[in-house]
């Protein structure tokens, strides 16, 4: 029975989607482009810098008949393309894509692009749920216009995930998303070259929760680079990954953690980092549930380590069913210490100065929110 029900959802689910979504124009009317019927999906391969994306979209709007509905399609891919702009910068272009919106953009491989125009998707801004602009080699990496791609992509209003991914991109500016983005969770910068992350980047952004910036070039953390406003529950958890960078233990302006505002997943795999300053990330473990990973991380466990051992942040091997904040410690490599992963012992720590705050961390086992 249940099975039948199911099977009846999934065929009403495809007649609507069928039924209600844009149909596909005679093929020769959008040539070099395709649409796909079943898919709902246009899209266009492999084409020469002479083709006139607007003048095969006025066509297809052409074909399907003036009706008042706006035509929305479920995906638009641009791949393999010769073109070096999509749109300009001449306001006299009413609508790029004749009024056609997409519920999901895909901009991809196109080596000689350079620059999409802010308003090209307009029709698109109150639409679009998915961006995907990835492997385009000199996208935006001319220095007059980094700014402007954030622009565009700030513009989506109803966007739930970005993956600017592989794209040489070398910045992320200041108050790149000024503009509150209420649904967006995903960001992705994955395997661009970008070295800096400006301030207050992602401050109107409160339903983030996750922030991938793995495989870049970043060596600096301004304090303010991951602020984010406050007006979110303070238990939502964010994702920052900012593995395989250029990060060292003197990277993290102090402060940067406390404008997080959020339980914080921060993984650091893949840095040059030998340890965690204790004024630094102090408050990452405010929120219980925070956690930071620092995997292939050159670590040197010396008395500087010592704070999150007293703090009972690490593994305890004596106590090893206890919840843990620090995970994947391998210090100096593991092969030359001859300390196990993750465990490090009272013995490791004798020779080290008293701290005089450690009965406040000691005291506090239980209370993360306590400010030493
Ligand atoms: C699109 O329309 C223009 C102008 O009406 C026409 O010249 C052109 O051949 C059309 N293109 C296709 C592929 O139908
Ligand atoms: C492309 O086609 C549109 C619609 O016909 C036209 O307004 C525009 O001038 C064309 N652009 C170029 C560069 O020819
Ligand atoms: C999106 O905005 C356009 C005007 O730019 C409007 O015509 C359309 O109805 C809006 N669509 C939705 C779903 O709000
Ligand atoms: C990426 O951008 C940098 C400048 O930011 C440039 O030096 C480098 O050649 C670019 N790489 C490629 C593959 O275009
Ligand atoms: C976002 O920042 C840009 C650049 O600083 C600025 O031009 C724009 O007006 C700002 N928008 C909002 C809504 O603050
Ligand atoms: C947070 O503040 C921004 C700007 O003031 C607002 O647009 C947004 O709806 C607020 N979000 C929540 C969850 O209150
Ligand atoms: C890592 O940091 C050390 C100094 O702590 C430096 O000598 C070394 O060059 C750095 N390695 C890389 C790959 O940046
Ligand atoms: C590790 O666990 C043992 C056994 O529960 C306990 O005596 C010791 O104090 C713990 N060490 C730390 C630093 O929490
Ligand atoms: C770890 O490496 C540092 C230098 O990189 C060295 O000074 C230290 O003695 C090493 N520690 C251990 C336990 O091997
Ligand atoms: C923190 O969370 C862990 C895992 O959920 C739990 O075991 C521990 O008791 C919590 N600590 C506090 C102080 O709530």
């Amino acid at each position: 029975m249940f099975v039948i029900i199911k099977i009846i959802a999934l065929l009403v689910s495809v007649w609507l989607r069928v039924s209600l979504g844009a149909k596909c124009p005679p093929s020769p009317t959008i040539a070099p482009c395709s649409c796909a019927q079943y898919i709902n999906q246009i899209s266009c391969w492999n084409i020469k810098p002479d083709v006139n994306l607007t003048q095969i979209f006025v066509n297809l709007t052409k074909a399907l008949g003036k009706n008042s509905k706006q035509i929305i399609y479920d995906e638009f891919k641009l791949i393999d393309s010769e073109l070096t702009d999509i749109g300009s910068d001449d306001d006299s272009v009413e609508d790029f894509f004749a009024g056609v919106a997409f519920n999901k953009i895909q901009i991809t491989k196109n080596r000689k692009l350079k620059r999409i125009h802010n308003n090209v998707f307009k029709s698109s801004f109150n639409i679009t749920t998915s961006i995907t602009i990835s492997e385009n080699a000199i996208l935006a990496n001319d220095a007059p216009n980094e700014r402007q791609i954030f622009d565009l992509l700030n513009s989506f209003e109803f966007a739930t995930e970005i993956w600017l991914t592989d794209n040489n991109i070398s910045t992320i500016p200041e108050k790149a998303f000024n503009r509150s983005q209420n649904s967006l969770a995903w960001l992705s910068f994955i395997d661009n070259n970008i070295v800096s992350v400006g301030s207050h980047a992602f401050y109107s952004l409160p339903a983030l929760n996750y922030i991938l910036l793995d495989g870049n070039r970043i060596d600096k953390i301004s304090n303010k680079a991951f602020e984010l406003s406050n007006n979110v529950s303070n238990y939502q958890l964010l994702r920052l990954f900012l593995r395989d960078n250029d990060l060292n233990s003197d990277s993290f302006e102090s402060g940067t953690f406390e404008r997080i505002h959020r339980k914080l997943l921060l993984d650091l795999s893949k840095n040059n980092i030998t340890h965690l300053k204790r004024d630094v990330f102090t408050p990452v473990f405010r929120r219980n549930g925070s956690a930071i990973i620092l995997r292939h991380n050159p670590l040197v466990c010396d008395c500087n380590f010592k704070w999150l051992y007293d703090r009972r942040l690490l593994y305890n091997s004596s106590h090893h069913d206890r919840h843990y904040y620090v995970h994947n410690i391998q210090c100096n490599g593991t092969k030359h210490d001859g300390f196990k992963m993750n465990e490090l012992t009272q013995s490791h720590f004798q020779h080290c100065p008293h701290d005089p705050t450690v009965h406040c961390f000691m005291s506090t086992e239980t209370d993360y929110d306590y400010q030493c």
